[in-house]
Order: structure tokens, then sequence, then C-alpha cells
């Protein structure tokens, strides 16, 4: 069964196609309003709107179809091209997307104690990022990638899949963990705000209004050195799984590709806030994103 016949799951010709777009045309658009016109609707650079939705939801509904295509695209194209086993590197990478997305589409936006509304278009965008690359990636481990142990031999032999598998847990550790930094901000100021003693009642209402809109400037961790290492540390773990792939795996250059052309200039940008907030001598010598570079 064919949820859209001849594009999901793709035949061989319409993957081709998508992933050209994924691989040309996504890169040179999507980062555009950040570097253009300095607008981003979502996060700290949220602005009123009547187009903004909710923050968890909107993350929940552009982030979960994801994974959800690329689970589908598993389940579907190999029988059309008469492969009735996957080899297990096929499986373990599929598994490790799932992983990474059961995080950052389902656990990200319940864990944080509140989220900033997100605009309809960035919504948009991030919904197209998500099928693009579930797609692309999905129909190369279900079908157009590898398919034989011979093929796996040749594409990445079990030195290089295992060390890019390590790479992959290392970076997926150090995101939650600089995730949870951040977390951990609105959370102490909850804790501040309930012990300066109101009636419950009180303090609930308290403990949900303190977090909205408060920010700090993160210090644990690489938040020493640098203001979004949470962002390096998943590109760190797209590039494990690049390297557990195999380098001309296309599909997975694209992704890192589009992961780095669309989270730099926010942390370009990011740094830009902190400094207007907080004033340069508050935020010192932290880099955006990249030590040395940015
Ligand atoms: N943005 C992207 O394009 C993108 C793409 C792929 C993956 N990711 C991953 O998704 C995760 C979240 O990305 P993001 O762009 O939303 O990161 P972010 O702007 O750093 O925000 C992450 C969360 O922490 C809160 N927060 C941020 N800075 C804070 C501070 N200084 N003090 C207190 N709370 C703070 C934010 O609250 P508010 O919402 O209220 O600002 C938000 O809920 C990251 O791990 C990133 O690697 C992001």
């Amino acid at each position: 069964m064919s949820l859209l016949d001849g594009w999901l799951p793709p035949t061989r010709a319409h993957y081709g196609l998508i992933l050209k777009l994924w691989q040309f045309a996504y890169p040179a658009v999507r980062p555009r309003p950040l570097w253009v016109i300095g607008w981003y609707g979502m996060g700290k650079t949220s602005t009123p709107s009547r187009l903004n939705l909710p923050g968890r939801a909107a993350w929940m509904t552009m982030e979960a179809p994801g994974f959800l295509t690329l689970l589908y695209v598993m389940r579907t194209l190999p029988a059309q091209h008469g492969i009735d086993d996957l080899p297990w590197q096929n499986r373990v990478l599929a598994g490790l997307f799932v992983i990474h997305y059961t995080y950052r589409a389902l656990l990200f936006p319940l864990l944080q104690p509140s989220m900033a509304p997100i605009h309809v278009l960035v919504w948009a965008m991030a919904l197209g990022f998500q099928l693009l690359n579930a797609t692309c990636l999905g129909a190369w481990l279900a079908a157009y990638g590898p398919v034989t142990a011979d093929a796996w031999a040749a594409q990445s032999p079990l030195p290089q899949f295992a060390l890019g598998l390590a790479v992959f847990y290392a970076g997926l550790s150090a995101n939650f963990f600089h995730d949870e930094e951040l977390r951990e901000i609105r959370r102490r100021r909850q804790r501040r705000e309930q012990q300066q003693g109101c009636s419950s009642k009180d303090n609930n209402k308290a403990g949900r209004g303190a977090t909205t809109n408060y920010y700090e400037i993160p210090q644990a961790g690489l938040f020493r050195y640098m203001l979004f290492p949470h962002y390096l540390c998943e590109w760190v773990e797209w590039a494990g799984f690049l390297m557990a792939a195999g380098w001309s795996c296309a599909p997975a250059w694209a992704f890192l590709t589009n992961e780095v052309c669309s989270m730099l200039p926010r942390a370009v940008r990011g740094k830009a806030w902190y400094v207007e907030r907080f004033g340069r001598e508050k935020v010192g010598r932290k880099w955006a994103v990249i030590p040395g570079v940015w």
C-alpha cells in the first residue's frame, strides 16, 4: 500500500528527485529568514503574532512526522523491491533515528518546564525538513542503499560502523546533558519562587508563570565555552550516524548539511540575543557554537 502513489514510499526516480531537492534547494532556502531578515519566530526570538502556535503542541506535530515517515517507508518499500530481510545495519541505523526522535519529538517538549510559541511558518519549515529527511533516509535504508551483507562490507566495514555508533551515542548523551542544563535553569527558578512562601495554590500559579520567558546565561559543561553546545553535540551525533552509514551515504550528508545550515544562523543570532539581553561583559568570551570560529 502506498500513501502517495510513487512518492510515499518513493520510486527510485522520485527518490532521486526528492534527494536533489533536499541536498541543494533546502539548504539554500531554509536559513534565509535568519541570515537575511533576522526573523525567526520561535524560542528566544519568538514575537507576538496571531499566527503563533503553542510551543509544546507545535514542537511535537512538526517533529514526530519524521520518524513516523521513516518507519512507514521501512515497512513498505522493501516488499516493493522483493527484499524480504534487510541486513542488521539497516535496522540499527533506523533504530538510531527512532531513538533520537522519540526523545526530540515526544519527550523533549514534555520535559521542558515551558516553551515559547512557534510561528506557523517556522512550524511548516520544520515539518518540511522532517518529511524530506525521513523520506530520503528511509528510502536509502529500505531499498536504495546497501541491502546485502556484501554491500555493507564495502559501504561501511564493521570497525567504522562501530566507531560511528560510539560517536552517535556520545553526541546524543552530550546533547541531552546540555538540554537538561537549560531545563534546570527554569526548574531552579520554579523552586525559588515556591520557596518564597505563597499559599500552595499561589505557588502553582507562580511556578508555572515564573518560568515563561525566564532566561539565564547557562554555565555548566560546554556552556562554559559556548552558548549553543547542545547544537554542536547534535551535529556530532549525526556525524557519527554518517560515519556508520558510510561516507558515500548521500541522505546522511544532506541531513547533516541541512542541520548545520538551519541551526548555525540560529546560534549566531542567539549569541547576539544574549549580548543584547545580558550585556557583552556577562556573556564574556563565549563562542556561539563552534569554538574558534563562531
Ligand atoms: N532549532 C532547530 O532548528 C533545531 C534543529 C534540530 C535540532 N534541534 C535541537 O532541538 C533542541 C532544542 O533546540 P532549540 O533551538 O529550541 O534550542 P534553544 O533555543 O536553546 O531552547 C531549548 C529550550 O531551552 C529553553 N532555553 C533556551 N535558552 C535558555 C536559557 N538561556 N535559559 C533558560 N531556558 C532556556 C528554551 O525555552 P523557550 O522556548 O522559552 O525559548 C527551550 O525550551 C536542541 O537540543 C537542538 O540541538 C534544534
